[in-house]
């Protein structure tokens, strides 16, 4: 690939791969693997690590919206995708005949799905609200939520095949409780005569630590991009390897030599750290971030120590090595997490994909 900016992501699949197989060891076990590649796969590129994952042993991908689902569908015929976030303009339409398995969270949505797709008996899994607020049907919309789907799953619309809901990772004692909601709810809906055989509950954080949450499937997401969720442990620490590494180029010294200008801004997708808390590395030596301009980002000099010559590349985050910077201490310096790092990478940065497979 020819460079034609001053910063760039590599994105390395055998890394992501390895990440894909190390969950589906540590973090599964027993059950299924969802990887999510939602945010095109928090901004790694979706279709590519679509791809990836499946050819890693993942058993089936989440994206957000159905609009995100029939564009990797195009490229990944067969493996389930889950999407759950739907409004009243949602192609429900086109997601069943995509074949994409839907997230319902409302008797809304499922009279939307049975008039744009009848008889095509296409694959929910019905959402619960076990706490975090942020998606499902609540514990009292729930009992009509699952009698109206055992009504159209007889008349061969749809089949549910799962329940899930989303845990809030707050505490143990938090997802526990929500745990236990989550199988009251999935006793109501077989009450009701649905046979579901895919309960989910589990995304990155609980897969680790709340082996009891992985139930027949887990909804990985950071973990697998070698970005912790955790604040005490970093990926590399649970056996994960960043997938993206970023690198700007050093485009120029300031007229008296004590200060460098690298190729990459918040105009990129970068965060400015709060002051006084970035730093980059070259050769071993820090280099404080003084600030981050909408195209470049300025770095002061180590005492006594020369600035990186121009046309050097610094890595601002993801070398497996561990000597600069990782996505999560750019999440800290910003007061957010780390998804959001990788993330909100520019849509137009280059890629270079690295695939040695
Ligand atoms: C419903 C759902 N499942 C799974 C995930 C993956 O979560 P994580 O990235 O923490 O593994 C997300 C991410 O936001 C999500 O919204």
């Amino acid at each position: 690939m020819e460079l034609t900016q001053h910063c760039y992501a590599e994105i390395s699949l055998p890394a992501f791969r390895a990440n894909v197989r190390h969950a589906k060891k540590t973090l599964a076990g027993k059950a299924k693997l969802m990887i999510a590649v939602k945010s095109e796969a928090y901004g790694h590129g979706g279709l590519t690590l679509a791809h990836a994952a499946r050819e890693a042993g993942a058993d089936a991908l989440a994206v957000l919206d159905i609009a995100q689902g029939i564009q990797i569908r195009a490229a990944e015929p067969d493996i389930p995708l889950l999407c759950w976030l739907h409004s009243p303009t949602s192609d429900f339409g086109g997601a069943a005949r995509a074949g994409l398995d839907l997230g319902i969270s409302g008797t809304w949505q499922l009279d939307l799905l049975v008039a744009q797709a009848p008889g095509m008996n296409t694959r929910v899994h019905l959402k619960i609200d076990t706490g975090l607020h942020r998606n499902g049907a609540l514990a009292k919309q729930w009992p009509d939520l699952v009698r109206h789907a055992a009504a159209i799953e007889a008349d061969g619309h749809i089949t549910v095949v799962g329940i899930w809901s989303h845990l809030a990772d707050t505490s143990l004692e938090e997802d526990n409780a929500s745990l236990q909601r989550f199988h009251d709810a999935v006793e109501i809906a077989r009450a009701a005569g649905l046979t579901p055989s895919l309960l989910h509950i589990a995304a990155s954080a609980a897969a680790a630590d709340v082996p009891e949450a992985r139930l027949d499937m887990v909804r990985v997401g950071i973990i697998a991009y070698g970005v912790s969720p955790f604040g005490d442990r970093t990926a590399q620490e649970l056996g994960f390897q960043p997938v993206m590494s970023v690198r700007a180029q050093v485009v120029s010294h300031s007229p008296r030599g004590d200060t460098a200008t690298l190729g990459m801004g918040f105009g990129d997708g970068l965060l400015p750290p709060h002051a006084g808390r970035g730093w980059v590395t070259y050769a071993g030596v820090r280099y404080p971030i003084e600030s981050v301009e909408a195209d470049h980002l300025i770095i002061g000099s180590a005492a006594d120590v020369a600035l990186p010559p121009v046309g050097e590349w610094i890595t601002l985050w993801g070398d497996s090595r561990g000597e600069s910077p990782r996505a999560e201490d750019w999440a800290e310096w910003a007061d957010t997490i780390g998804d959001e790092v990788v993330s909100s990478l520019g849509a137009h940065v280059q890629r270079k994909v690295i695939d040695e497979n």
